[in-house]
């Protein structure tokens, strides 16, 4: 793939960190689920992903780390959670919880009410599996933050990020957010939607050999906007699996246009590669 020219718009210097912060409040408690592009995923597609990108039970998972970039209600975390304590328990059936699993997940969440009833589901699925409430509650603050992932410090070396990006095309993005991403993310480019930086930052955050395992619109893969993308992926990155879901229900709302899953890892382009459209 060519490389794409692209022309970068700086922010303006009266764009401070304190009217960035303001607007990432702003959409924290008040965004309309357009404007922050809130859309579920069903179970089995989270299963499918879960067990493509190799998130399964039979490996050492609380060894791992995964990243879960917005997750909303919770529909990758708490199956990944349910893994995760399985695992767990069958490779040390007296290992404590914090010791071990404090750094096995981080999950980040813009919208302040769905963070906190997710929070609440996270500590009630913990005690549904027989923690203890203290135990409960430190996990669920080491492992979820609220904030907006694309601004968020956090550590790389992920072994997994999966999820469901959100959608959020750029006329609803205020202005000087907009340019705050503009300058940090080399993939922005043309009318590119929230989802593409996204896909970037989740995949600067990778260790050697993690994969990413997401369900969003493949538009980045064939038009002009994706072409910073592209050349990012297939320079650095390897396209693993693409599975096309239009026509296929994969979310509890109808509502993304040409939605595909896509397994990316961190090595050597040009190994194998899966591609399926999965048939009605
Ligand atoms: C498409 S939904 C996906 C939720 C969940 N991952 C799933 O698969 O069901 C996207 C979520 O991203 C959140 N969100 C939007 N902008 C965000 C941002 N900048 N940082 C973190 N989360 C964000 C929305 O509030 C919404 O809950």
């Amino acid at each position: 793939m060519q490389p794409v020219q692209m022309t970068l718009e700086l922010p303006s210097p009266a764009c401070t960190s304190k009217n960035i912060q303001a607007l990432i409040d702003h959409l924290a408690l008040n965004a309309e689920v357009n404007s922050r592009g809130a859309i579920f995923t069903r179970r089995e597609v989270v299963d499918f992903i879960l067990d493509l990108a190799g998130y399964t039970e039979d490996q050492p998972l609380h060894t791992k780390r995964l990243l879960e970039p917005s997750f909303g209600g919770g529909d990758f975390l708490l199956p990944v959670i349910e893994r995760l304590l399985r695992a767990w328990r069958a490779a040390r059936p007296h290992g404590s919880p914090l010791d071990d699993l404090s750094g096995a997940i981080r999950a980040v969440e813009l919208h302040r009410e769905t963070f906190s009833s997710t929070y609440e589901a996270v500590i009630s699925l913990l005690d549904q599996h027989g923690m203890l409430a203290n135990s409960a509650t430190a996990l669920a603050k080491a492992w979820l933050s609220q904030g907006d992932f694309l601004l968020a410090p956090l550590e790389a070396g992920f072994d997994f990020v999966v999820g469901n990006p959100p959608y959020v095309r750029q006329e609803l993005i205020p202005v000087a957010l907009l340019a705050e991403y503009r300058s940090r993310y080399q993939t922005i480019y043309d009318r590119a939607d929230i989802y593409v930086p996204f896909i970037e930052r989740s995949l600067s955050l990778l260790s050697e050999g993690g994969n990413l395992g997401f369900i969003c619109a493949d538009r980045w893969m064939k038009n002009r906007y994706g072409g910073p993308l592209r050349s990012l992926v297939s320079e650095r990155f390897h396209l693993k699996v693409y599975v096309d879901m239009v026509d296929t229900p994969a979310f509890h709302s109808d509502v993304i246009a040409y939605p595909a899953i896509t397994i990316i890892s961190r090595e050597t382009p040009g190994g194998d590669s899966y591609c399926a459209s999965p048939s009605h």
